[in-house]
């Protein structure tokens, strides 16, 4: 009955005054699109098929213009999945789903009868599906929570589908989301036999046959050899379908690339554990995605880096070069086939691996190509430091570069490279003098040596450098960066000083919505600070795949109100009689309130863009986010998410970008770019660090060694922060090696703010309310103050007393809340301007 609590912490009433609420724009009709989303779907349908990566081809596709009748299969032709679910489930105005796309450029489906009767068997199933995980429960309340994300695994059935027409599609979707991880069964990562065998039968079958992965992350598709056309549409935001139409009609071509690898599920590796409920052991250390299969010399079927197009590319090392530590090579790729395409050119870095143990290769540089019609070429100069990719050597708490022979491969996939030069260090160099500050995980990372071995004839034939040891210059880290707090600030009453670091609470009467939508000055955004001291409340909002607020609101003398009542983002695991049971918590409106509504522009999930391998389609993406952010007077944007893919099994994968730090951070950094050139308009990298698990995401406790955590987990928000000055980080619920990553002096204050020099707000995920009654405790208030965090979210009257009982206690100095109040005040006073 504990958890109950927690829905009242967040909608219990409580008498504050208001500001006005914004008067938002999109006041007209529901289905007619503002000017501000015309123009953003039309840039992003511009760039969307960058982010589709064509895993398997033959020369049947695209269609040619005579071919429009066409047979559609597949439980994502009508419910075709644009996001996943929960906080990062963004509301757009119109969302077209494969069929209508189809139809609505001209083809005419010859599946009607087919999809009618999926649509009952899917009804069914989804009857039961509710039916039987609602019924371990006697209140709504207890099933929302357990049942979080939960989804149900596509159903077997049996309905004919007789071969009509020469051209068959096969929409294959998966959602997941918040709360739930994904499972190796039959209906989720492993395909349904219904599925195997209609896929198997409509590849022989039809003359021309597509399968299209309309899902989050990977499904194993080993049952399915003989299928010639395989596509990962993934999701797309709002135009997902069309995206798919154009790509199959040949107006776009496919030009992503896996930013994970997809192979079968037996092929992953098993070496550290996943989804135990209190401690998950990350013994693989720092071989994660390719890092392992290379490593390991295990054969895959997709690898990472690796994508197909509608054409063929031929690529030529023109030239290498050693500048001081800089490495750069120029390498020309011509389209050699008949269509138009553009190519993804990828830098990889073999390290000598001699007393540190380390991965075959790492991802060091990639760029993409401008279109190339056929013919014609592009010169792409990929560049890297080599002191960016320096390895942790926890002995001697230092990144160092050990002597040896660093071999640099260039190609186009990871399994597809050639090598370029070849650097020689001819003694250890030490970069940077770190301390160590993340406590011990218990075990001992695992070591992997590849048996590949690089010909003696092809090393003999590229440029070999030697780097000067004077070109790199050894950094020792100090950690007493200080944060200057204004008279303003210290002349805060104390109270005024704890509700700053505490996120706005129960300001409204029956306030917005529960899951991420705590904020009462704008609709359904996530939540806000509070106003002290007649200073502006900072307002956030939720992605990353758009803008989430809510879609309809109204406005009273308390503040802005989504009118589908607190439960919306949970209620979809109720039966209808759950749902009935609490809808008289919904709010009551009186007649005649005018109805506003906040439409926004969902744009490709994480994953997506991050297959795209474009940063200027990133840094679109953002400019789109920043715009909307301003239209409706959100401040911090609670994305990029850029948590990396550890297991394909974590339920929001989708919402990251890759089983690699590098091009995580890369694209987070582009992505920050375009929504920070907007006044007011910041993000927040969010989960930092280590969130790799849904399940017990709360209180599960992540064992990880300071390298893995280091070169893997906290690397690609290292690269984000030097390359674009993010304004705020969001730390995750779980632990690292038994402390709270929010209570962790040493994240927050050692590593983010000394070490990667991070000059920003820190907030944590939305905690507050949740129940004391785990193997490990919850963090508290005043240890998230104590630890350099500068806000605890959602915010509660808990949080608050526990603030002020701190500092009565000297649990917490008055330095150490001002320095904390300071950073929310000063933000708070930035945007007012
Ligand atoms: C999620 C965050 C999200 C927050 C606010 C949390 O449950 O983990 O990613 O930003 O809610 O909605």
């Amino acid at each position: 009955m504990k958890l109950f609590n927690i829905f009242f912490v967040a909608i219990v009433c409580f008498s504050s005054v208001l500001t006005v609420p914004v008067n938002h724009p999109a006041k007209n009709g529901k289905k007619q699109n503002e000017d501000y989303e015309t123009k953003h779907i039309n840039i992003i349908n511009k760039y969307s098929a960058e982010s589709t990566v064509l895993l398997r081809r033959n020369k049947d596709f695209p269609l040619k213009a005579n071919e429009k009748k066409i047979s559609l299969f597949g439980n994502g032709i009508r419910k075709t999945i644009k996001g996943g679910t929960g906080s990062g489930d963004v509301y757009s105005r119109t969302f077209e789903n494969v069929e209508e796309a189809f139809i609505s450029n001209g083809y005419k489906i010859l599946t009607k009868d087919f999809l009618d009767e999926y649509d009952k068997v899917y009804e069914e199933a989804h009857h039961k599906f509710l039916e039987e995980i609602n019924s371990k429960y006697d209140n709504p309340i207890m099933s929302m929570l357990e049942n979080m994300g939960a989804k149900m695994d596509e159903p077997e059935y049996n309905i004919p589908y007789a071969k009509k027409g020469d051209v068959a599609i096969y929409v294959l979707s998966r959602i997941s989301g918040e709360g739930t991880d994904r499972a190796v069964k039959k209906g989720d990562v492993l395909l349904t036999d219904t599925e195997v065998k209609m896929i198997n039968t409509l590849a022989k079958g039809y003359k021309k046959f597509m399968l299209v992965l309309n899902t989050g992350g990977p499904v194993d598709l080993s049952p399915l050899k003989s299928v010639k056309n395989i596509l990962v549409l993934s999701q797309l935001g709002v135009v997902t379908s069309q995206t798919l139409v154009d790509i199959v009609s040949g107006k776009k071509y496919p030009s992503g690339k896996l930013t994970t690898t997809w192979t079968k599920y037996e092929d992953y590796s098993k070496i550290g554990d996943f989804g135990d409920k209190d401690d998950t052991y990350y013994k693989e250390g720092i071989y994660v995605g390719y890092r392992y299969f290379d490593s390991a010399d295990v054969d895959v079927m997709f690898p990472f880096g690796f994508g197909l197009g509608y054409t063929d590319f031929k690529y030529t090392v023109e030239s290498a070069k050693l500048k001081g530590e800089e490495f750069r090579v120029d390498v020309s790729v011509k389209n050699t086939g008949k269509f138009n395409g553009k190519e993804v050119m990828q830098l990889y870095l073999s390290k000598p691996g001699k007393t540190l143990d380390e991965p075959y290769q790492i991802l060091v540089q990639f760029d993409k190509t401008k279109e190339l019609a056929p013919k014609k070429s592009d010169t792409l100069r990929l560049k890297f430091k080599l002191s960016d990719f320096a390895s942790y050597d926890t002995a001697t708490a230092s990144y160092i570069l050990e002597a040896g022979t660093y071999i640099v491969r260039v190609g186009n996939s990871s399994r597809n490279t050639t090598i370029c030069g070849q650097i020689v260090i001819k003694s250890k160099i030490v970069v940077k003098k770190l301390q160590n500050k993340l406590g011990n995980p218990g075990f001992k990372d695992v070591t992997l040596h590849s048996k590949k071995k690089d010909s003696k004839a092809k090393l003999a034939s590229v440029p070999k450098f030697t780097l000067k040891a004077s070109s790199i210059h050894t950094f020792t880290q100090s950690y007493n960066k200080t944060y200057t707090v204004s008279d303003e600030v210290k002349a805060l009453t104390k109270e005024q000083k704890a509700s700053l670091v505490v996120g706005a609470f129960g300001v409204t009467e029956g306030s917005s919505s529960i899951v991420g939508a705590a904020a009462y000055t704008v609709a359904g955004a996530a939540g806000q600070s509070a106003m002290v001291a007649d200073l502006r409340p900072i307002i956030m909002a939720d992605g990353p795949a758009g803008l989430r607020l809510a879609k309809d609101y109204y406005i009273d003398e308390t503040g802005a109100h989504t009118t589908d009542g607190p439960f919306a983002a949970l209620i979809d695991v109720l039966t209808d009689e759950f749902k009935e049971m609490i809808s008289f918590m919904n709010p009551q409106i009186p007649e005649g309130t005018t109805i506003y509504h906040q439409y926004a522009t969902a744009i490709p999930i994480g994953t997506a863009l991050a297959q795209s391998w474009n940063r200027e389609f990133a840094t679109v993406c953002g400019d789109i986010v920043g715009t909307e952010m301003e239209i409706f007077k959100v401040q911090l944007w609670l994305a990029p998410a850029l948590n990396i893919h550890r297991s394909i099994l974590c339920g929001r994968n989708f919402e990251y970008y890759s089983e690699d730090p590098f091009i995580s951070g890369i694209i987070t950094a582009a992505i920050t770019n375009g929504v920070q050139k907007h006044k007011n308009a910041f993000v927040t990298m969010k989960h930092y660090a280590a969130n790799n698990q849904e399940y017990n995401r709360y209180y599960s406790n992540s064992h990880v060694s300071e390298r893995a955590m280091r070169e893997i987990y906290l690397k690609g928000f290292e690269i984000a922060i030097k390359e674009s000055k993010p304004k705020a980080v969001m730390t995750s619920y779980n632990l690292v090696n038994g402390v709270h990553t929010n209570e962790s002096k040493e994240l927050t204050n050692d590593i983010l703010r000394n070490e990667f020099d991070f000059d920003g707000i820190v907030m944590t995920d939305w905690m507050s309310g949740f129940p004391d009654n785990q193997k490990y405790a919850i963090p508290y208030a005043n240890n998230v103050i104590k630890a350099t965090g500068d806000i605890y979210m959602p915010g509660s009257q808990g949080d608050y007393d526990n603030i002020l009982k701190a500092l009565e206690d000297n649990k917490l100095s008055m330095e150490e809340l001002e320095l904390s109040a300071a950073r929310i005040y000063d933000l708070a006073k930035e945007i007012e301007n």
